[in-house]
């Protein structure tokens, strides 16, 4: 049969069995992600029943808005770790932070030691409205004082997308790239997945993570992808297997 018209695949079921995810806001009242413990195990849950093999959740870390540290962070994810075991939810997980490139970034960690994802692997973002104007400067800091950054979501910075080059130039500044697997199936809209399709086709993305805050992004991962780069994006799937503990 010809295969013009071939249906294109559901987003979990390109997800390989034994994903690891790096991208999660999963750790209960601590920013805009999961609200209490109940949703922490809905969400879990849906995790497990998803086939990931382990995650590493990243609550965010911003000066202004969520004024978290490594402290809480950790003092939560104990307590909420002992809370799952006692629901039989036995996937390994782990705490890091999602750091907003704000002003204080600079300052907060030359001053203090930034939680990670693996090693020297540190996730940033950086506001939707615009670049910092300093990021170039405290990206080479950032390396500097011994970290790997790691962009979250850049297919979702509207402002770059009528500057593409902007994208090589992260590249070329020691930026790594993780996609947010639900710009795959438009959730962000069709810009951010036209973007993310240009971006996947010039294999400029590292890894992959889910940014999972409640259960509507849960539900999501079982609509059809709207990208045409299937191969490229299961590679970008399956490079998660970098953050194996
Ligand atoms: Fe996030």
């Amino acid at each position: 049969m010809l295969s013009f018209f071939k249906s294109k695949p559901h987003l979990k079921d390109l997800i390989s069995e034994g994903f690891i995810d790096i991208h999660s806001h999963l750790l209960p009242g601590i920013d805009d992600g999961a609200k209490t413990i109940k949703e922490t195990i809905h969400l879990t849950k849906a995790f497990q029943d998803m086939g990931f093999s382990q995650f590493t959740t990243t609550p965010h870390i911003s000066h202004y808005i969520w004024n978290n540290s490594p402290e809480t962070i950790t003092e939560n994810h104990k307590k909420t770790k002992l809370l799952l075991e006692e629901n039989n939810l036995e996937i390994p997980f782990r705490a890091a932070a999602e750091y907003l490139m704000d002003d204080s970034f600079e300052n907060y960690f030359k001053e203090k030691k930034l939680l990670t994802l693996k090693d020297n692997y540190v996730l940033v973002e950086m506001s939707y409205l615009n670049a910092p104007i300093q990021l170039y400067k405290t990206l080479f800091d950032l390396q500097v004082a011994g970290y790997i950054p790691v962009l979250a979501h850049p297919e979702r910075y509207t402002f770059y997308h009528k500057n593409f080059s902007e994208y090589e130039k992260l590249k070329k500044a020691g930026c790594l790239f993780q996609l947010n697997l639900l710009s795959t199936v438009g959730y962000y809209g069709e810009r951010i997945a036209k973007i993310t399709e240009e971006l996947l086709k010039k294999g400029m993305y590292d890894f992959a993570g889910t940014d999972v805050h409640n259960m509507k992004h849960i539900a999501s991962f079982s609509n059809k992808i709207k990208i045409n780069s299937v191969s490229n994006l299961k590679e970008v799937i399956a490079n998660n297997h970098f953050f194996k503990r």
